[in-house]
C-alpha cells in the first residue's frame, strides 16, 4: 500500500464530482508532502480503509489551505501560484467548500466514532485559524495562547489522522494520538522558526514575514520576555510594520543575544524526541523515521 494509492483515491473522489472546471482547478493544487497520509499508511498498513481515510484527511487539509491562502492573502503555496492567485478569492473559497464537503460525505461512511474524531478536528482547525487571525491584530506576549492556537490550527488534524489510523489498525490509540499531536505542534513551531532563520529564497516569501503579518510566534514571545523595558517597547513598535534592514538586523541580533532560536528549537526537539521515544517503545520504525526526518530536513 502506498502514497500512490492515496493519490489515485483522491483523483477518483474528485472525478466523482463530475464537474470538469472544478476538477481542472483542483488539479492545480500541488500535492505537498502528504504528511498526514504517510502517517496513516504507517500506522495502519495493509488495511483497505486506510486509503480512503487518508484521501479524506488530505482533502480536508487541502481545503483548509485554500481558505487559509485567501485569509492570509498568499500568492504562493508550495512554491507555485496559489489557487486564489490563479482563480481569485471567490473560486478558492468555493472550491475549498466543495473539497471539504466531498471529504465529509465520504467520512460519514466510516463508523460514527471516527466521523466524530475527524469532524471535531475540523472544528478545532477552524477555531485555531480564527484565533491565529485574532492574535495577529495585536502583539501577543501570551505563550499559552500561542500553544493552544498552533495545537488547534495544525496539530489537531494530524492527531485525528493518527487516531483514525490507530482505530483502523486496532492499535493503542493514545500512543498514536500523542505522537500525532507532538509532531503537529513541533511542525508548526519549526515552521515559525524557519520564518526567522531561513532566507527568502528558501522560504519562497520574505524572511521575518510572520511578524510583519502580526504573528507573534514563540521566538518573539521569548524575546519579549527577555528584553528590558525600553527594548520591549521597541519590539512592540515594530510589530506589523514593514521592517527596514536596520530594524531587521536589530531583531536578529537580539534573538542571538538571548539565544532565543536555540531555546525554541530545543522546545520543538523535546516534543519530537518524546514522539520518537513512544514509537521506539512501540517498535514503529517507520514512524520513528518520519519524526527524525522532520527535524533533519528543517534544521
Ligand atoms: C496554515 O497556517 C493553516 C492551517 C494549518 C489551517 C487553516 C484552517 C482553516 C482555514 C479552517 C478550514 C476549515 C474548513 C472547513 C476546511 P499558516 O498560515 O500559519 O501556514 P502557511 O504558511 O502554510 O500558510
Ligand atoms: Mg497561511
Amino acid at each position: 500500500m502506498s502514497l500512490q494509492a492515496v493519490e489515485k483515491e483522491i483523483d477518483r473522489l474528485i472525478k466523482e464530482l463530475n464537474e470538469e472546471d472544478i476538477i481542472e482547478i483542483i488539479s492545480k493544487i500541488p500535492a505537498g508532502k502528504r504528511l498526514r497520509a504517510r502517517l496513516m499508511l504507517e500506522i495502519a498498513p495493509n488495511i483497505k480503509e486506510t486509503i480512503k481515510g487518508a484521501a479524506i484527511i488530505e482533502m480536508i487539509h487541502a481545503a483548509s489551505l485554500l481558505h487559509d491562502d485567501v485569509i492570509d492573502n498568499a500568492s504562493m503555496r508550495r512554491g507555485v501560484a496559489s489557487i486564489n492567485a490563479l482563480y481569485g478569492n471567490k473560486s478558492a473559497i468555493m472550491v475549498g467548500d466543495i473539497l471539504y464537503s466531498k471529504a465529509f460525505f465520504e467520512l460519514v461512511g466510516f463508523k460514527e466514532e471516527i466521523a466524530k474524531i475527524v469532524s471535531n478536528a475540523v472544528v478545532n482547525l477552524s477555531i485555531g485559524e480564527r484565533e491565529d487571525v485574532r492574535l495577529s491584530e495585536e502583539f501577543n506576549p501570551n505563550k499559552d495562547r500561542y500553544y493552544k492556537m498552533i495545537y488547534q490550527k495544525t496539530a489537531a488534524l494530524i492527531e485525528a489522522a493518527s487516531e483514525f489510523a490507530a482505530i483502523l489498525a486496532n492499535k493503542d490509540r493514545e500512543i498514536y494520538k500523542t505522537y500525532g499531536r507532538n509532531l503537529g505542534i513541533a511542525f508548526q513551531m519549526i515552521d515559525d522558526i524557519l520564518d526567522i532563520i531561513s532566507d527568502s529564497k528558501t522560504l519562497g516569501k520574505p524572511a521575518l514575514s510572520d511578524f510583519k503579518e502580526g504573528k507573534t510566534t514563540l521566538p518573539y514571545i521569548y524575546l519579549y520576555e527577555a528584553l528590558n523595558k525600553e527594548d520591549k517597547k521597541r519590539l512592540k513598535s515594530l510589530h506589523k510594520k514593514e521592517l527596514n534592514s536596520s530594524e531587521q538586523s536589530w531583531i536578529l541580533e537580539k534573538f542571538k543575544e538571548f539565544n532565543i532560536i536555540n531555546r525554541c528549537k530545543n522546545e520543538a526537539l523535546g516534543l519530537i524526541n518524546e514522539a520518537i521515544d513512544l514509537m521506539q517503545k512501540a517498535g514503529e520504525k517507520g514512524l520513528e523515521s518520519i519524526a527524525i526526518k522532520m527535524v533533519d530536513r528543517s534544521f
